[in-house]
């Protein structure tokens, strides 16, 4: 029985799944996000040394149609849970889309990063993706003309906030997994310590998440469809 109050602590952690029905495709489903790419070869620094043209073409290209999608039901429910529980609400994203705080959510971490946003490869500098110019094959840096990459944690970098995702983590009394295969770490083990300190977990995906073991309730099926009315039933008085 999920009873969820204004006192609760919930941390909800998405991945591609949820953007599925805003036309987002899932990276592991046959025409996925790496099709005919090698994932080393678009999502590792080493991939991107080798080939800063084509690994730039793929994320032009992910970005563009990032700005095309539009949130669903799904990214809504999200927003109105968090309206819901203030600060009680953390929402962790493995999406690099922006959907979630295009829908309205703002306590969002977005551990893998953003399509929205590049940096550059030799001073630092942070640049917002609509102010580069993307005609060029490999983006300059605007203070310092190196080049650019996109902001987006690949293999074998180390995913942002999870200092703060510790944290949550122990002090939250549900944590909730959508839209997410639950293969990748370290995003896939944080079901495992919220339900070894206690947390009731649950999971809501078209397929069984590869860590089922750790979740306490399975909802099978679309999260647009299913997700709002389960919010709706969480927090009924
Ligand atoms: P995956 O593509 O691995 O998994 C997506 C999951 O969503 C699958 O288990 C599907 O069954 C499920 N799914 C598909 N459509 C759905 C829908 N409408 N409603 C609910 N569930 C649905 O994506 P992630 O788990 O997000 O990392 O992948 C994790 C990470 O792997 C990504 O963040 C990315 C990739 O490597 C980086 O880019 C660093
Ligand atoms: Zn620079």
């Amino acid at each position: 029985m999920v009873r969820i109050t204004p006192k609760s602590k919930v941390i909800v952690l998405t991945g591609a799944g949820i953007s599925a029905e805003s036309g987002i495709g899932t990276f592991r489903a046959a025409n996925g996000l790496w099709e005919n790419h090698n994932v080393q070869d678009i999502a590792s620094p080493e991939g991107f040394k080798r080939n800063p043209c084509l690994v730039w073409q793929f994320y032009k290209k992910r970005w563009l149609q990032s700005q095309e999608a539009m949130p669903n039901p799904a990214h809504f429910a999200l927003v109105k849970l968090e309206q819901y529980l203030g600060d009680g609400f953390r929402l962790i994203t493995q999406n690099v889309d922006g959907l979630h705080s295009r829908a309205g959510s703002s306590r969002v971490w977005e551990i893998h990063g953003s399509l929205n946003r590049c940096y550059c490869t030799n001073c630092g500098v942070s640049a917002a993706m609509q102010d580069i110019d993307l005609t060029q094959d490999i983006p300059l840096c605007p203070k310092c003309g190196s080049s650019l990459r996109p902001d987006i944690v690949w293999f074998g970098e180390i995913p942002y906030f999870l200092f703060e995702i510790e944290g949550a983590i122990k002090q939250c009394d549900y944590f909730i997994i959508v839209g997410t295969s639950g293969v990748v770490y370290p995003a896939a083990g944080f079901v495992l310590t919220a339900s070894l300190m206690g947390a009731k977990t649950i999971a809501l995906n078209l397929d069984e998440p590869d860590n089922i073991g750790f979740i306490d309730t399975f909802y099978q099926g679309k999260s647009g469809e299913i997700l709002p009315a389960l919010i709706e039933e969480w927090i009924k008085p």
